[in-house]
Order: structure tokens, then C-alpha cells, then sequence
């Protein structure tokens, strides 16, 4: 389908880990840009950022930016989605939003192109783009429940700091130098920043990302099962750890599928590698398994390490990795904008 317009684009968050990458991949993406319109907080406001030839200048995000926006990508925390996207629709913009505000909405349609691109079309102005351990999951997952039916995950995350924003990273780095040097470190940012206990990241794995429900899970675990049911099945039983990890960038999963049918690991690993937006790398031989410091940086996903477990043929293992910050969050932002804008050029 070809584009028959332009589009007046704004981040909302752009200063921030997912709000760069959006940035740059706007620079090369296929959508005719007519302006883009980079928004933060006060904090950040008049930075410039280099935008191909051209320099931007970081704008305060307020209700009047949006005047005039066809598309807004979001991505400056749930708090801020909720004051500023109810503004930003009512001036005309559709909103794809990465923060968890509105995705579990019943009539906000929760997209990972790969599985759902259909569901694009049913917005009414926004658009929620999934937590980033949920796309890499439900891209992995989608080609076998077709075949096979998936009837339960059981998943363990080792989640990136890139994950809880650039302060996270900062504070790993930070830390881990202290460490190496012998002086000691006073956490301040993980395992959640808002909350007065901290925990050290470096040297440690810390099995808390986002705060504790009252049955004993996390938000970022509940996000897991809630969000690949709406995205995949309601009846498929998801049972989710996610752990924070000092690995800079890139999630990595280990999972446990139980399928409807009988498995053929060697149809799965077919199915996998002819699957859109899965990449294989499956050769325990040569110790080739998808590895977080290869994924930083590609928009793939990637899986390896697929076996069936040996007790149970309806079941299997593996281990999916992904780069959080592209696939997890401003990649599948933008995969969403270029679906949209071919849908939505076509009817203009
Ligand atoms: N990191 C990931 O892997 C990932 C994946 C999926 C979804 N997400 C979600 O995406 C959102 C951003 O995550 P991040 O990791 O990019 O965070 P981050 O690095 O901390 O960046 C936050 C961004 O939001 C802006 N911001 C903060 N308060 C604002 C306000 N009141 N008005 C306008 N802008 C404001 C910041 O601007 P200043 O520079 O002015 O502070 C910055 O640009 C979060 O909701 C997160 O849950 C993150």
C-alpha cells in the first residue's frame, strides 16, 4: 500500500531510554514526515537533538502541543499518559502509547504487529503498545499456538536495568565501578524507584520489577499474564518471576510451553525460524544460543535452547531474548505508526 500523505509526528518522552530510540528510528522509518514534535518534562525542555539535518528543540509536553499532531508515541510514564493523552485525542492525534495506563482498556487494542496487526484498525485514538517482556513472549509464541494450541506458560524473566529508564543504567554502571574499587554503594533507583527500600544491582539479581499485589505477584508479572491473554487467548494460563538482572540491555526468558498437541521439536524449530520477526539461533553443538549483549541493538526476536521436556510430549523449553528498548517498547511503537499510517492513508 503506498503513503498519500504526511504526518505531523511527537514523542512524548523523548529524552528518556525508549523515547531516543524512537527518535532515531523515526529518522529512517518509512512514514512521510511533515513536522516532529520532541516533547519531555520542564527538566529537559530546550536540550536540541540532531534530527537528520536538522535541530530540534526539546519542547515542555502540554495539552496545545498536540494542536495539529496526526500521531503521538508515548513514552514518559503511565502518569503522564493518563493527564495528556485524553488531550492529545481530543485534538485529533491518535496516541500509541508504551506506558501500561490504558493497555488492559477494553476498547484500547494491545498490538504486537507480528500477532494482532488487525486490531490497529478498531482504535478510537489509542493504541497500547505491550510491556516489553509480554512482545517478546507473544512474537515467540504466536507461530506454535497456531499449530499447536498453547494451553499454559510458565516463564522466568532476567529482565535489563535499560528496562526501569536511564536512571537504572546509570546506577548500575555507577555502582558496579564502586564495587570494583572497594567503595561502598547506596542504591537509589531499583528495584523501584518510588518505593524506600533499595537493593543493590550489581553483583545481584533482584526478583522484584514494580510493586507487589496483594497475591503475592508483581505488577510487571502481572502485566505478563494479563497482557498475553488479551493479545492471545484467554484461556492460555500464564505464571510469570521476573527478576532484574545487571545486564545493561536486552531481556532474556526462559520458558516453559504446554501445547494441546503432541510436540515435534524439529517442526517447532521450522515453524520458528519461518515465523515474522523470530530469529533462530539453535546450535547447542556450537554453543549458539540467543544471547542478550548480541540482541542489544537488532529488532528481532530471538530464540534458542528449544527442547521437549522430558517428562511430558506435550511440552517444551526455551529461551527468548530481545532488545527491550527496540522490539520491547519504540520498535513495535513504530511498527504500530507505519501499520497506521498505510491504514490510514489508504481511506484519505
Ligand atoms: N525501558 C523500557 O525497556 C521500556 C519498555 C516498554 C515500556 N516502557 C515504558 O516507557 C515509559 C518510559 O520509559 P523509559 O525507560 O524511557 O524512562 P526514562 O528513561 O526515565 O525516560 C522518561 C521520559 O519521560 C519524560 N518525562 C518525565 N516526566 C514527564 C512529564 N511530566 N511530562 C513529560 N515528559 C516527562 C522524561 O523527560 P525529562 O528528560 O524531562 O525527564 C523522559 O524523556 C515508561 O512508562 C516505561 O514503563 C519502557
Amino acid at each position: 500500500m503506498a503513503y498519500t500523505r504526511k504526518w505531523n509526528v511527537a514523542v512524548v518522552g523523548a529524552t528518556g531510554a525508549v523515547g531516543q530510540q524512537m527518535v532515531r528510528l523515526l529518522q529512517s522509518s518509512a512514514i512521510p514526515l511533515a513536522n516532529v514534535v520532541l516533547l519531555s518534562s520542564q527538566r529537559s525542555a530546550g536540550a536540541t537533538v540532531a534530527f537528520g539535518d536538522a535541530e530540534l528543540v526539546v519542547q515542555e509536553a502540554t495539552p496545545d502541543q498536540f494542536t495539529g499532531i496526526d500521531i503521538a508515541l508515548f513514552s514518559a510514564g503511565g502518569g503522564v499518559s493518563k493527564q495528556l493523552i485524553p488531550e492529545a485525542v481530543q485534538r485529533g492525534a491518535v496516541c500509541i502509547d508504551n506506558t501500561s495506563a490504558y493497555r488492559m482498556e477494553r476498547d484500547v487494542p494491545l498490538v504486537v504487529p507480528e500477532v494482532n496487526a488487525h486490531r490497529i484498525a478498531d482504535h478510537r485514538g489509542i493504541i497500547a503498545n505491550p510491556n516489553c517482556s509480554t512482545i517478546q513472549l507473544v512474537v515467540a509464541l504466536k507461530p506454535i499456538h497456531d499449530v499447536l494450541g498453547v494451553r499454559s506458560v510458565v516463564v522466568s524473566t532476567y529482565q535489563a536495568v535499560s528496562g526501569a529508564g536511564a536512571r537504572a543504567v546509570a546506577e548500575t554502571v555507577r555502582q558496579t565501578q564502586a564495587e570494583l574499587e572497594g567503595r561502598s554503594v547506596t542504591p537509589d533507583v531499583l528495584p523501584v524507584a518510588s518505593l524506600p527500600i533499595k537493593h543493590p544491582i550489581a553483583f545481584n539479581a533482584i526478583p522484584q520489577i514494580d510493586v507487589f499485589s496483594s497475591n503475592g505477584f508483581t505488577l510487571e508479572e502481572l502485566k505478563m499474564v494479563n497482557e498475553t491473554k488479551k493479545i492471545m487467548e484467554e484461556d492460555i494460563a500464564v505464571a510469570a518471576t521476573c527478576v532484574r538482572v545487571p545486564v545493561l540491555n536486552g531481556h532474556s526468558e526462559s520458558v516453559r510451553i504446554t501445547c494441546a498437541r503432541p510436540i515435534d521439536i524439529d517442526a517447532v524449530r521450522t515453524l520458528l525460524a519461518q515465523a515474522p520477526g523470530v530469529v533462530v539461533v539453535d546450535d547447542v553443538q556450537n554453543q549458539r544460543y540467543p544471547l542478550a549483549r548480541d540482541a542489544s541493538g537488532c529488532p528481532d526476536v530471538f530464540v534458542g535452547r528449544i527442547r521437549r521436556d522430558l517428562d511430558d510430549a506435550h511440552t517444551m523449553h526455551m529461551w527468548i531474548v530481545s532488545d527491550n528498548l527496540l522490539k520491547g517498547a519504540a520498535f513495535n511503537a513504530m511498527q504500530i505508526a507505519e501499520h497506521l499510517t498505510k491504514q490510514e492513508g489508504a481511506r484519505s
